[in-house]
């Protein structure tokens, strides 16, 4: 079976569940990029799966909107429901289009390791920045495109010692991982770093900021491997 969202959303909200502090890091360095209060703000969260991001953004007191293309996800997102005190509610779309949202009316974008799974980028931020208010933000998070390109391995070189060993960085598209475990065996789309930044400045958004921030502790008594890279590759960028 080739594997989708759909396919891999009940293993995915399950790992989430029980604790990844992968995701879990993924939506704190994320979360960094925007106020601590968000009452009277709305968001958007783009690709949101079961509502990781979306709830921690509810919890600052936004209005946040989930899209995910993904039906089964989305339930799970439904099922988890809110702690508030902001609220949630979760739709299907597609972040290329975001059809169900009207322009400008949110005051974020949060895209939270989703972007580089919309298969067309420059669709994708036409899309954010329609539905984005005057002088409204995206911040989004990637999985490092230097580091985690496609065939990028964990190579062995002493006695409990590896190293990333990169793929094919140059090699733009759509490819899929053929570890089982992988969240990767249901797809990614590659893109060099150049490709987002042009991105965004053609879109219109100005860069306000870029982090590439070291692994937590957890990060690293979980995944000791991935000490010493940014998992992650984090941009806040205004709509000009
Ligand atoms: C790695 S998960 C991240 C989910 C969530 N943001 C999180 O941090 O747990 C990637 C998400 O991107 C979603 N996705 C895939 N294609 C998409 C598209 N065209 N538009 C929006 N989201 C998409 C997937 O369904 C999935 O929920």
């Amino acid at each position: 079976m080739t594997d989708s969202w759909d396919t891999i959303a009940d293993w995915y909200a399950e790992l989430l569940r029980a604790g990844s502090a992968l995701n879990d890091f993924n939506r704190d360095v994320l979360l960094d990029h925007l106020p601590d209060a968000l009452s009277d703000h709305h968001v958007l969260d783009l690709g949101c799966g079961e509502g990781l991001i979306a709830r921690a953004v509810a919890a600052r007191g936004a209005s946040v909107v989930g899209i995910d293309p993904s039906l089964r996800l989305i339930e799970h997102a439904r099922s988890a429901g809110t702690a508030g005190p902001g609220t949630v509610t979760y739709t299907v779309d597609d972040g290329c289009v975001l059809g169900t949202v009207a322009d400008d009316s949110v005051h974020w974008v949060t895209a939270g390791l989703s972007l580089n799974h919309v298969p067309d980028l420059d669709a994708a931020l036409a899309a954010v920045r329609r539905v984005l208010k005057a002088r409204g933000s995206l911040a989004f998070s990637i999985p490092h495109p230097c580091f985690e390109a496609p065939d990028a391995t964990w190579t062995p070189v002493t006695e409990g010692a590896v190293r990333r060993v990169i793929g094919h960085y140059l090699a733009e598209g759509f490819w899929r991982s053929d570890n089982p475990q992988a969240v990767r065996r249901a797809g990614n789309q590659h893109r060099t770093l150049s490709t987002y930044l042009t991105a965004l400045l053609r879109h219109g958004f100005l860069l306000e900021a870029v982090t590439e921030p070291a692994p937590s502790v957890q990060v690293a008594a979980q995944q000791p491997h991935r000490s010493g890279l940014p998992p992650f590759l984090v941009i806040r960028a205004r709509r000009a």
